[in-house]
């Protein structure tokens, strides 16, 4: 019996939040989170899929999926297998699962297994990990050889057309090319994916989860998305050959703002800051290395970085208007403390985690037990702390 086991990370993102479909580029990294896949070929005459998390099984016939009504993450599933495989579904071209010039599996015997150590709706794209899981395992199985970028385009689409979510494709880069302690570069204008260090020394990140999801989460994405779109509609139209946002200088951006309603000049501010702030990050990382190799302290370039952080919370929160009550608590009194270098909210918004830089002698769980106890009492929802680590994008665990 052939045996495939696959790991799938979750995402954090440094800086560039909602830039991924504004022409900005992005400083995502994949995380010690992850999904595990269990591929195996069985003799049953259909496709079983597990989720062990939340002890669930799903049995269907390959052929009548498509016809299948499906919510949560089945969704999920019955998009990947679609996607991946829509010249069977989609355009009737005769496939034969068994070919052996394709299949080192038999579609009709496949047992998937599934569990994860992603918190849900934390805002570290636990759904793209499962999407990106599931497609790159399906890819071994069959040999299809597709790239890595065609797989996270399949798992974009995925939440796209499955789970009406038009996200951008941070999460899915994030989780199928991270690199163990490297951040990613994804330029989401020319999709270049480069990775670098940002060295830790004398600091700390970690994820502070405000464990609340509130549902405006997607129709609020999706209406930033169509707001932004409108506005560089009415850009292209005032300015004809302007290549993107990273190219528009103040001046130009006044006058646009003439054709614009305050919703969209505030949404549109935030990005172009948001943009220089990248920028500034990109460059802070490479200093901090510098200093790190002669041996002189980083903590300047650290305080920097850390605003920052602060400084994009305050944008998402003001201008983006994607954060919410319980959010903007945790982070306006952890930056209060002295230890607390930056703080922001991360994801796409309305809950999730805070991804907060510290100094190193500050200990999450001991030094925050009041901060949480006062969010308790006033937000009903207990928040928790997790160390996060930096880790390798998906890959094969075991292949038998
Ligand atoms: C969600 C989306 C991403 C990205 C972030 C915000 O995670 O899936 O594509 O837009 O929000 O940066």
């Amino acid at each position: 019996m052939k045996k495939l086991q696959i790991c799938a990370p979750g995402r954090i993102n440094l800086i560039g939040e909602h830039l991924d479909y504004n022409h900005g580029i992005v400083l995502p990294a994949a995380i010690d989170r992850h999904f595990e896949f269990d591929f195996e070929q069985t003799t049953s005459p259909s496709i079983r899929i597990e989720a062990l998390d939340l002890n669930e099984s799903w049995h269907f016939e390959f052929a009548e999926l498509n016809e299948l009504q499906t919510n949560g993450w089945r969704s999920y599933v019955k998009g990947v297998f679609l996607l991946l495989f829509e010249d069977y579904f989609f355009t009737k071209i005769p496939f034969d699962p068994n070919s052996s010039s394709i299949s080192r599996f038999s579609l009709d015997g496949l047992h998937i297994r599934f569990k994860s150590t992603i918190p849900i709706g934390a805002g570290l794209s636990s759904s793209a990990a499962l999407c990106c899981g599931l497609v790159f395992g399906l890819n071994e199985c069959f040999n299809l050889g597709k790239t890595r970028f065609e797989l996270a385009l399949i798992a974009q689409q995925t939440e796209h057309q499955y789970a009406g979510v038009k996200c951008g494709l941070m999460d899915q880069v994030a989780s199928l090319f991270g690199k163990q302690n490297e951040l990613i570069a994804f330029d989401c204008l020319d999709q270049k994916i480069t990775t670098f260090t940002l060295p830790l020394n004398g600091v700390q990140l970690f994820l502070l989860d405000s464990k609340v999801k509130h549902n405006l989460a997607e129709s609020a994405y999706n209406e930033r998305r169509a707001q932004l779109e409108a506005a560089w509609g009415k850009a292209r139209e005032v300015f004809g050959s302007l290549e993107s946002w990273r190219a528009i200088n103040e001046k130009q951006l006044a006058l646009l703002f003439s054709h614009l309603d305050l919703s969209a000049q505030k949404r549109l501010r935030y990005v172009i800051d948001e943009i220089a702030r990248v920028a500034k990050f990109q460059a802070l990382a490479l200093e901090i290395s510098e200093k790190v190799k002669n041996s002189v302290s980083p903590m300047e370039a650290y305080l920097e970085l850390g605003m920052l952080l602060n400084a994009t919370h305050e944008g998402l929160r003001d201008l983006y208007e994607v954060s919410c009550a319980e959010i903007d608590f945790l982070q306006a009194e952890l930056i209060e403390k002295p230890e607390i270098l930056g703080a922001r909210m991360m994801g796409g918004g309305f809950g999730g985690c805070l991804l907060v830089l510290a100094k190193n002698n500050f200990i999450p769980n001991k030094e925050l037990t009041e901060l949480l106890t006062n969010y308790s009492l006033k937000f009903g929802s207990e928040a928790s702390c997790h160390p996060v680590r930096i880790a390798e994008g998906v890959h094969i665990v075991i292949n038998d």
